[in-house]
């Protein structure tokens, strides 16, 4: 798209919401409302953006990218108010088109502002607002017309019982030609029932300068919805929910049952998947063609290949490649790179670690900041000490190693290639290829000792 611009209205401070945070950090499907806002407006090709943000909302911030320009509303003085605190923005873009959203409206998707956008050039209008019809337009701004062509937009506390009853709302996304925009902008006045003012305004006053202007009837009402309350924002979340399950469905992944299964938009799963009940899959995670992910599991930003076997696995910021299996109850945690065929049991936790291909880590161990080989065998209870109260350290296994039950290594270290280590040792030192490492204590049998002192329980 070319010569486009927009602004997004994201300075609401979500009283309704009960929180300490702003409204539109509230999240569907783990990612902030206004985070879907920016994402629809740069899906549709949109490069120029400004959000309109509170004077108390550092938060919000923080997760607005950097290319984007920011405008701070102190007061909060309704719709066209917030507007007008990006006049600088609209003044560097004033040969733009500009694309109005609010950021407590996840749903907008690129379709609607694409399609919006060719009838508001198609029909050059001043203004062009995206409307659906829905069933309970009580709160909403109702599309009003005057021998069927739209004049104003009434908003709900201003409307009489006749125009209460239209059902076509003003979604909040409008198309604005900057030029418009900006002399609209200087005379919205703020003589209505909330004492606001409102952008709605510029319908009127477009139609009073002879300018043309339409409402462009969304195909999907949902785009509309947005979240005013905890309870509006589960809603949002369930149907967002329940569209990323169909799709998935719809490509091939396997959910026999979808309680308790939530996956993020950005998730991307292959075919013949099965995702069993009580799956969470949040960020931009990937998985493989054939996997089964067990109940239980919860993964975030992690990549796994074809084949792999998860049960109740936590995962996050990790790797795990072809045909390997793991779990029941393993931590995957940050920088963790499981290799192809690799087996992980019972109670292992792994932190910023490569596992080559083959090993096997069965139980009840911690592997920290190791690089270890292939076809290596971890005994019960290996445990890397890789901290040593001040700094991390790094553990290094070669391929085909044995690690004896309960060994303790204390990097830095490098255990060779096919060198053993005997259960219960403590490894200190380096063991060279091929090499048995035993630290520990010779065991010494004091004959008849039990029934000399008395003990003997048999
Ligand atoms: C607005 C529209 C209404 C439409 C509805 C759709 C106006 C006057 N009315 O009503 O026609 O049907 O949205 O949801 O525009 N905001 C600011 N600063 C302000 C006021 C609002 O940033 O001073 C932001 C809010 O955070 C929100 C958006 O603008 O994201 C809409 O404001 P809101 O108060 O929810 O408007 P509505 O009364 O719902
Ligand atoms: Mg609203």
């Amino acid at each position: 798209m070319q010569k486009v611009s927009s602004i997004i209205l994201a300075a609401g401070d979500g009283t309704r919401m009960k929180s300490n945070h702003s409204k539109v950090l509230c999240e569907v499907l783990f990612k902030p409302m206004l985070s879907w806002v920016l994402d629809s407006a740069k899906a549709a090709g949109i490069e120029k953006i400004a959000v309109v943000v509170s004077d108390k909302s550092d938060d919000v911030q923080k997760i607005i990218p950097k290319d984007c320009d920011i405008a701070v509303q102190g007061e909060r003085l309704g719709t066209g108010h917030a507007v007008k605190m990006a006049q600088d923005f609209i003044n560097k873009n004033i040969d733009t088109d500009i694309l109005v959203l609010y950021g407590d409206a996840p749903f907008v998707d690129e379709e609607t502002i694409l399609l919006s956008h060719k009838a508001h050039k198609d029909s050059d209008n001043a203004v062009t607002v995206v409307s659906a019809h829905i069933e309970n337009p009580t709160g909403y701004g109702r599309i009003y017309r005057e021998n069927d062509k739209f004049s104003a937009i009434i908003e709900h506390s201003d409307a009489n019982e006749e125009v209460r009853k239209i059902t076509e709302i003003n979604s909040g996304i409008y198309w604005f030609k900057a030029e418009f925009l900006n002399k609209a902008l200087s005379l919205i006045k703020n003589d209505n029932s909330k004492g606001e003012y409102y952008l709605t305004d510029t319908i009127k006053l477009a139609k009073e300068m002879g300018k043309t202007v339409d409402a462009y009837m969304a195909k999907d009402s949902q785009i509309v919805l947005g979240a005013n309350d905890r309870k509006s924002l589960s809603e949002l979340n369930r149907m967002a929910r329940d569209r990323v399950l169909d799709r998935l469905m719809s490509e091939g992944v396997e959910i026999p049952l979808t309680d308790g299964i939530v996956i993020s938009n950005e998730a991307s799963i292959g075919r013949d998947t099965v995702i069993m009940p009580n799956v969470v899959i949040k960020g931009k995670t990937t998985i493989g063609c054939g996997c089964v992910i067990g109940s239980g599991s919860v993964l975030y930003n992690t990549i796994i290949g074809d084949r792999v076997e998860l049960l109740a696995v936590y995962a996050d910021d990790s790797r795990v490649d072809s045909g390997a299996k793991i779990g029941p109850f393993v931590r995957l945690r940050p920088n963790t790179h499981i290799k192809a065929k690799a087996k992980i049991g019972n109670f292992v936790e792994v932190k910023n670690s490569v596992l080559g291909e083959r090993t096997s880590v069965a139980h009840l161990t911690y592997i920290g900041d190791s690089d270890v080989g292939d076809d290596v065998n971890f005994g019960c209870g290996v445990v890397t000490a890789n901290y040593d109260g001040a700094k991390k350290h790094r553990t290094i296994v070669g391929n085909s190693v044995f690690l004896g039950c309960n060994t303790n290594l204390v990097p830095p270290i490098k255990i060779g290639d096919g060198a053993i280590t005997a259960a219960g040792t403590t490894i200190t030192e380096d063991v060279p290829e091929g090499a048995l490492a035993i630290g520990r204590a010779k065991q010494e049998n004091k004959l008849d000792w039990a029934k000399e002192k008395g003990k003997y329980r048999k």
